[in-house]
């Protein structure tokens, strides 16, 4: 009887402190989210956008200064990253349905998990690094682009959110190549072999972004470079060849 009492008289102490500081205790604003969630799974959720965002709430709800202090509101529609993350809700419950979907004849088929962070890993603008180098270069050119990939990897490496591997690197060069952005190319293909000198794609790169620009010197240095960590390249072997005989 006595514990009854007690449990009656927590309660009835706890629940309205309970409903003053819990804010997921009774959203008023769900658009999106089923309005029949319970406060711990939308607090989970609320948790996992800022994890995969890398923000804090504050990146989508209010905080207010007035005459009662400093505050968060959290059922105001007054922030743009709000509407937009209620649209990114609706994208993930689509592409769930799609791949839960996609095997109609195999009942046993598990959807691989789909999640904010399968694409965001840590960022609001959910960027490739081949991207932020494009726009660097764009803006401040290859030293600028060489200077933002050291910076980004002194802060995230080791991270999902960005690629820090050679080949990555190697392989943005060789889109510049490519795209017959020679002196990019080179550019960006000499930091290559800089940042992984032990990786020979990244020589082979360079040696096809100096062949493109009419440096056929170095592009033969570069083929040997690569050729010197993998003897094993047809391709380069070849490309080494052609080279010599342009010499
Ligand atoms: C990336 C954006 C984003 C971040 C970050 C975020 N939220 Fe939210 N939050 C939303 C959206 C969108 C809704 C409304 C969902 C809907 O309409 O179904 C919401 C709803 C809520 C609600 C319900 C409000 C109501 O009364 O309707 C609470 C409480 C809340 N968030 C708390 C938090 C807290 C605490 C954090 C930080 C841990 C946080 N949120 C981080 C986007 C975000
Ligand atoms: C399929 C990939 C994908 C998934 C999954 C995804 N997003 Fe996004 N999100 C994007 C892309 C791409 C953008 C950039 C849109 C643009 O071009 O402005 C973006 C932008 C955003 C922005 C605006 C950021 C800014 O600063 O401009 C928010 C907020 C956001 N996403 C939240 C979320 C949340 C929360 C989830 C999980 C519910 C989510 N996203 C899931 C791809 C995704």
């Amino acid at each position: 009887m006595k514990k009854i009492l007690f449990a009656i008289l927590l309660t009835a102490i706890m629940a309205p402190l309970a409903h003053a500081q819990n804010p997921f205790a009774e959203p008023k604003n769900l658009k999106v989210l089923p309005e029949t969630i319970k406060g711990y799974q939308l607090r989970q959720i609320m948790r996992r956008f800022s994890f995969a965002l890398g923000e804090r709430c504050t990146y989508c709800h209010d905080r207010v200064e007035d005459e009662n202090g400093a505050r968060m509101v959290w059922d105001t529609d007054n922030n743009d990253n709000k509407r937009v993350t209620r649209e990114m809700i609706k994208l993930v419950g689509h592409v769930r349905q799609v791949t839960a979907n996609l095997y109609p004849d195999n009942p046993d088929h598990k959807p691989t998990a789909f999640v904010c962070t399968s694409c965001h890993r840590g960022q609001a603008n959910p960027f490739l690094i081949e991207e932020i180098m494009n726009n660097e270069i764009a803006e401040g050119g290859t030293t600028a682009a060489k200077n933002k990939y050291l910076e980004l990897k002194e802060e995230y490496y080791g991270s999902h959110t960005y690629d820090f591997t050679g080949f990555t690197l190697a392989e943005y060069a060789n889109r510049l190549v490519n795209e017959g952005k020679n002196d990019n190319a080179v550019e960006m293909a000499k930091f290559g072999t800089e940042q992984f000198p032990n990786e020979a794609y990244a020589h082979t790169i360079l040696g096809n972004a100096h062949m493109n620009n009419g440096n056929t010197a170095d592009a033969i240095k570069a083929y040997e470079a690569s050729l010197a960590i993998n003897p094993d390249q047809n391709g380069v072997i070849s490309a080494l060849e052609a080279a010599k005989k342009a010499m």
